[in-house]
């Protein structure tokens, strides 16, 4: 080969490497500023406070609701004092100290920011599961707002906000949403329907509790089912009698005794403080939905 030919094909391999060194760079920018956008962008959704509802807040009955539905004993830490969570390989953000950001919003903003995923100027949360509050009623709202702006200031631990590449590259491809994108106005609001039956008792506090992990359908949970944490479909209540249930739900201990491990922990944590009837209409509920026949833990 001559050194005419040696040039040509150096040439050619540099052209190569330039243009895919080009795709490469364009790519990775099109990931960063599409996953940018979805993390940025402005979400349009009114400000609607809680209606007034029937007498004046219980803060009581609020502070069962915020460690059942995780505010407390949840992301924020034990009493809200804060925490970090880390998605692996999707993103580590910390939950910040929730009296040092609970003054900064007003009732209207936080109802928004709890069942919608947006802050105070309309720009989506990371991490915060909105989806499941979002079914929570005005009465229970009202409750927990009311529980946690009692509480004393706590020093505000510092906060952090990272993602990963995956993170952005699924964010970009639509296989991954953020908290606001997850959240379909069209679904119903649970909390503000009708609660008389133990089915509808049961669907109300299934909705704002169980679907983070177990699916908004409770037929399992995948990541890309736009929910959180990994938890099977719940038609498996079928192997729990009343009794069991009970016992999963206030001590996380599983039918033969397996190790729950997160499942266990949100039980001993959050379901404990659920009472005896409200984990009797969540089972009948859940046996109703999966269409498990009537027995005789059903009331
Ligand atoms: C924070 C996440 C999380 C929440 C919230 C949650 N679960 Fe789970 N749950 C899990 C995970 C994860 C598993 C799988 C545990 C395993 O197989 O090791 C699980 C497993 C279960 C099981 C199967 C137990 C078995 O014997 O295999 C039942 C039943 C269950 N959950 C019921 C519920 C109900 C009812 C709710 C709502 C009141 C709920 N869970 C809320 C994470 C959660």
């Amino acid at each position: 080969m001559n050194s005419q030919s040696h040039k040509r094909i150096r040439r050619g391999v540099a052209r190569a490497i330039g243009i895919i060194g080009s795709v490469a760079i364009i790519g990775a920018c099109w990931v960063f500023g599409a996953s940018e956008w979805k993390l940025r962008r402005v979400h349009d959704v009114p400000l609607v406070g809680i209606r007034d509802t029937a007498g004046s807040p219980d803060p009581a009955e609020g502070e069962r609701m915020a460690r059942i539905v995780g505010c407390w004993s949840g992301c924020h830490g034990d009493t809200g004092q804060g925490g970090q969570i880390d998605m692996e390989g999707y993103y580590r953000v910390t939950a910040p100290t929730l009296s040092s950001v609970l003054p900064l919003y007003s009732d209207a903003e936080l109802v928004r920011l709890v069942r919608f995923g947006v802050k105070r100027d309309g720009s989506t949360l990371l991490g915060m599961t909105s989806y499941t509050f979002f079914p929570l009623g005005d009465e229970d709202l009202a409750n927990i707002i009311v529980h946690l702006r009692r509480q004393p200031l706590l020093p505000a631990v510092p906060r952090e906000r990272a993602i990963t590449w995956t993170a952005r590259l699924r964010l970009a491809q639509g296989k991954w949403q953020v908290a606001a994108d997850q959240i379909d106005p069209a679904r119903p609001r649970w909390g503000e329907l009708p609660r008389t039956s133990a089915f509808e008792r049961g669907r109300y506090l299934a909705s704002i509790t169980c679907t983070e992990c177990h699916g908004l359908e409770f037929r399992g949970n995948e990541f890309n089912d736009n929910t959180y944490d990994g938890g099977p479909s719940l038609a498996i209540v079928a192997i729990y009698d009343r009794d069991a249930f009970r016992e999963l739900m206030r001590t996380g201990k599983s039918v033969g005794g397996r190790d729950l491990g997160e499942m266990a922990w949100v039980a001993r944590n959050g379901f404990v403080h659920f009472k005896k009837g409200e984990i009797d209409d969540i089972r009948t509920f859940l046996r109703t939905y999966h269409g498990l026949p009537e027995d005789e833990g059903d009331h």
